[in-house]
């Protein structure tokens, strides 16, 4: 028995592949250094489907019918009432997506691309008493995203960063969301079922739910000259350090560096606060360091929750948002997953130890 599965193939895979050793990771044979430096959202979402629905898109035909999609599920805002009004972003995003038709098809697989994207801004907004922007859909993906958040036309680095974080977390290996996203579509119960399966798996802390509560660290060390004392502080009390460590990266997350790039360019905009940027540069530093002394034996780097935290709130998301974004990205590695495993794989069913008590003798 593999406690966590730790190191158990599941599944064959044409999608992405996460070296945990070299820290890289290549999706559909590009290595994502590269892929971010062409790829918009509308390329990866187009290299992920390839070959895995009967139907087949252009990147033109993609981007039309995608923002046409954005248009149709707007209609699904008005579900939104007091009660769901009241739950975090994310549950109100998967309620919301669990109303949506289930399906194998492209117009299923489209419609989950954009449901996210529409429903978060319109959520963001409602919560803050402001009415919901109807989608453009003549915008790329990201361009919409931000103007249906912010009702202002967004500057080419904000699109350009957020299409940047959008392609860098877009797929990553049999991660558990994903692995959830397999297991829902080997029992070929449809794509939407998929989804919401793999949402809710995204939104625990040990997975999705971190780049919140690294704003929340940052905020608690509050200066540079508190870092190390802080740090060291929180792990005298058993916590771990948000942002930091991996199941698989035995070295620093290549998400990481990906996000830092679409960040420095934000700096280089004067779009990012100075100062918040300084004060993580040197929470990294000392995190770095103090786990290196109190882990020897465990290789602990940044990950990408780190520098999804700084970029997301520098794109004005706010940091309870943060796993609903993330959702925005995943879902086309997701629906590719769920693709891939209907077409290929088996109806996936493990087996337990049972180490309960035995029947009492008659
Ligand atoms: N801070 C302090 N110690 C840590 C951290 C951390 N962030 N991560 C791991 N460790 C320590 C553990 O305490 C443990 O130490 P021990 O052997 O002395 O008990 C050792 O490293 C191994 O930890 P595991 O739990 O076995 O590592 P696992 O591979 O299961 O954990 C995880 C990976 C969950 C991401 C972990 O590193 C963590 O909790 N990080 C903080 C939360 C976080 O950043 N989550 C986002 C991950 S990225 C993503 O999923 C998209």
């Amino acid at each position: 028995m593999k406690n966590g599965l730790e190191d158990v193939v599941a599944a064959e895979t044409q999608l992405s592949d996460v070296n945990g050793e070299a820290g890289q990771l290549v999706i559909r044979g590009v290595s994502l250094d590269r892929l971010v430096e062409y790829a918009r959202y509308e390329d990866v979402a187009l290299l992920l489907l390839d070959g895995l629905l009967e139907e087949r898109l252009d990147r033109d035909s993609l981007c039309l019918r995608l923002g046409q999609m954005r248009k149709e599920v707007f209609s699904h805002i008005g579900a939104i009432d007091d009660d769901l009004l009241h739950l975090p972003p994310v549950d109100i995003m998967r309620a919301l997506i669990a109303r949506l038709a289930d399906g194998d098809d492209l117009d299923t697989a489209l419609r989950l691309l954009a449901a996210p994207a529409v429903f978060l801004p319109a959520i963001l907004r409602l919560k803050r008493g402001e009415t919901p922007i109807a989608p453009t859909p003549s915008l790329s993906q990201s361009a919409d995203i931000l103007t249906m958040l912010s009702a202002a036309v967004p500057g080419a680095v904000q699109v350009a960063a957020l299409d940047t974080y959008l392609v860098t977390i877009s797929d990553h290996g049999l991660n558990a969301s994903t692995f959830a996203s397999r297991v829902i579509a080997s029992t070929k119960a449809g794509l939407t079922s998929s989804v919401v399966a793999a949402l809710s798996a995204l939104k625990g802390p040990l997975h999705g739910g971190a780049p919140g509560p690294v704003l929340d660290m940052l905020d608690a060390v509050g200066t540079k000259d508190n870092a190390a004392r802080w740090l060291g502080r929180a792990l005298d009390r058993g916590e771990r350090l948000m942002g930091f460590g991996h199941r698989i990266y035995r070295v620093r997350d290549p998400r990481a560096d990906a996000l830092k790039g679409a960040l420095t360019q934000m700096i280089a905009a004067g779009q990012v606060d100075r100062d918040r940027i300084g004060l993580a540069e040197a929470v990294e530093q000392s995190a770095l360091a103090i786990l290196k002394e109190r882990k020897p034996g465990r290789p602990l780097d940044v990950n990408v929750e780190f520098y999804t935290a700084l970029l997301l709130d520098a794109l004005t998301f706010p940091r309870d948002a943060f796993t609903g974004v993330f959702a925005i990205g995943r879902t086309i590695g997701w629906i590719a997953h769920a693709r891939e495993q209907s077409l290929e794989g088996r109806l996936i069913r493990p087996r337990s130890v049972y180490v309960g008590p035995l029947p009492k003798a008659a």
